[in-house]
């Protein structure tokens, strides 16, 4: 039996989730037949489209007015009716989790009647959408907010990786719940993997709150720490909790009831983003993302582990993950599990030539626990999804993930045109792949199982707020 699963249940916690948004979503309640624009459309987007479509918050416009959204009626009411908007590629007959970004049947139904009615404005158009602030957190007010160094992105500019530090100090020692990734330009930051470093007091006479940097080349070995001054003075390296943070297009930050994933921080700490990559540019700009903190009262009470499936994980990918030129191929990765687990947030993750993902375990007496399904994948759309209630795999079960790929001209996604062989990239230390390599990795955050978990909700009080009449 492999104990894989056992040395990486460390106590990292990804990011966070809870965002602003669908609990408004009452699945019985019925369309409205002569929908006005403030009273019945403008709540659904609020709610629903401006966590996303508001300032920097990583859409591409804003939704600012009733005159520019009854402009763009037409494509509103396809991307609403396609289900192609807000964005949420699992199939939510399949397994359902928290803060599914979905308008239930009688939104959209409200929404076409409002459209075909001419867009009736109401007496108060725009009182909710002028309340709507910029984006700051998917998670709430955070308690300390530290800045990454800026990266200057020229225009033209290639994928580009670094190892970056926030360093951070306290005035005495807090339990962390929560950390969110920030990016400043969302658009280009395509993954963030940050890991906490604790120094304990003594250990750091000289500690510099100076963000830093180090640019890595993909393929060479230049990993090297030294510039980034994480070192004990006595030259040591210090205790560090991996995968604090976690940030991939689209995410959503997760945060967890009180106890579960929590963590001490030492007054001095360094947070390490390990592999800081971001995607080529079309203008120049520069990026300044940043880390937001969120403290708790709460003693931390289980620590979570991370399970990574496919590459670089416990399990082999079959067949190896080398998709040649104009082939669909499907490849699946599995691993049994030693112990009880309990499972809170998956986060599947393929690259452009993703098609579909699926993820079950088969439990020792035949039973399937359905994981998620995507069935069309959406590289922009790679979230970690939080289940309702934990999920109980019981010892000797067998997860499974399956994905297909896409290497045809079909592909609009394709980055080679014609195709050509793309693989993973093992060479590039198992990080650092650019976007048009392939990556097949299913990421597990689970708990030791305790009885009672199958009825423990995952849901969290929401802290952040939508504008509400
Ligand atoms: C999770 C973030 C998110 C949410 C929530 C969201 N959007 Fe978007 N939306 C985006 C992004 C990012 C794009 C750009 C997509 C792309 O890269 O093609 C986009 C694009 C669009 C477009 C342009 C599509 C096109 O074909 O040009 C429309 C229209 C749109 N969104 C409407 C909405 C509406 C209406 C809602 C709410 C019902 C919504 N969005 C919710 C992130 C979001």
């Amino acid at each position: 039996m492999r104990y894989a699963i056992l040395y990486i249940a460390i106590l990292g916690f990804w990011g966070c989730q809870s965002n602003a948004n669908l609990d408004s979503q009452d699945p019985l309640a019925e369309a409205v037949e002569h929908p006005v624009f403030d009273e019945h459309i403008e709540p659904i987007i609020v709610a629903n489209c401006s966590p996303c479509h508001r300032e920097n918050g990583g859409a591409p416009f804003v939704f600012k007015s009733y005159e520019q959204i009854k402009k763009k009626q037409k494509t509103l009411l396809k991307v609403v009716v396609d289900r192609i908007m807000p964005p949420w590629p699992a199939d939510v007959h399949y397994s359902s989790f928290i803060d599914e970004k979905r308008l239930t049947d009688a939104q959209i139904k409200t929404i076409q009647n409002w459209v075909k009615d001419g867009c009736p404005s109401g007496k108060n158009p725009n009182a909710l959408l002028n309340k709507v602030t910029p984006f700051e957190s998917t998670l709430g007010k955070p308690d300390l907010v530290l800045y990454l160094d800026s990266v200057s992105l020229p225009q033209g500019s290639e994928d580009r990786f670094f190892l970056m530090t926030a360093p951070g100090l306290l005035p005495q020692k807090k339990y962390i719940k929560a950390v969110e990734l920030v990016p400043g330009q969302p658009n280009l930051m395509h993954h963030f993997n940050g890991h906490w470093i604790n120094y304990e007091f003594d250990s750091r006479k000289n500690f510099s709150l100076k963000p830093r940097k180090v640019e890595l080349t993909p393929g060479k070995g230049d990993r090297s720490t030294s510039t980034l001054d994480l070192l004990a003075d006595n030259g040591q390296i210090p205790d560090r909790k991996h995968s604090v943070v976690n940030y991939l297009p689209g995410v959503f930050g997760v945060m967890y009831p009180d106890g579960i994933g929590t963590f001490e921080a030492e007054r001095k700490f360094i947070i390490v983003g390990n592999d800081v990559h971001y995607g080529p540019s079309r203008k120049s700009v520069t990026d300044r993302s940043k880390i937001n903190i969120f403290f708790t009262d709460v003693p931390p009470k289980r620590g979570t582990g991370e399970l990574m499936l496919g590459t670089n994980g416990v399990s082999k990918i079959e067949p190896p993950l080398v998709i040649p030129p104009n082939k669909i191929t499907k490849h699946t990765t599995s691993f049994t599990v030693p112990a009880d687990i309990s499972i809170l947030t998956l986060n599947p993750h393929l690259h452009l030539l993703g098609k579909s993902f699926k993820a079950y375990a088969i439990k020792p007496n035949g039973d399937t626990i359905n994981l998620i399904w995507i069935p069309k994948w959406d590289f922009r759309w790679q979230y970690f999804y939080t289940f309702k209630k934990m999920v109980k795999i019981p010892r000797g079960s067998t997860i499974t993930a399956e994905a297909v790929f896409d290497n045809t001209t079909a592909n609009p996604n394709n980055p080679n045109r014609p195709p050509i062989t793309v693989s993973e990239r093992m060479d590039y230390f198992g990080s650092s792949m650019k976007a048009s390599d392939e990556m097949f990795q299913f990421i597990i955050t689970y708990l030791g199982y305790e009885p009672g978990d199958e009825n423990r909700s995952l849901e969290v009080p929401k802290k952040i707020e939508i504008p509400k009449k």
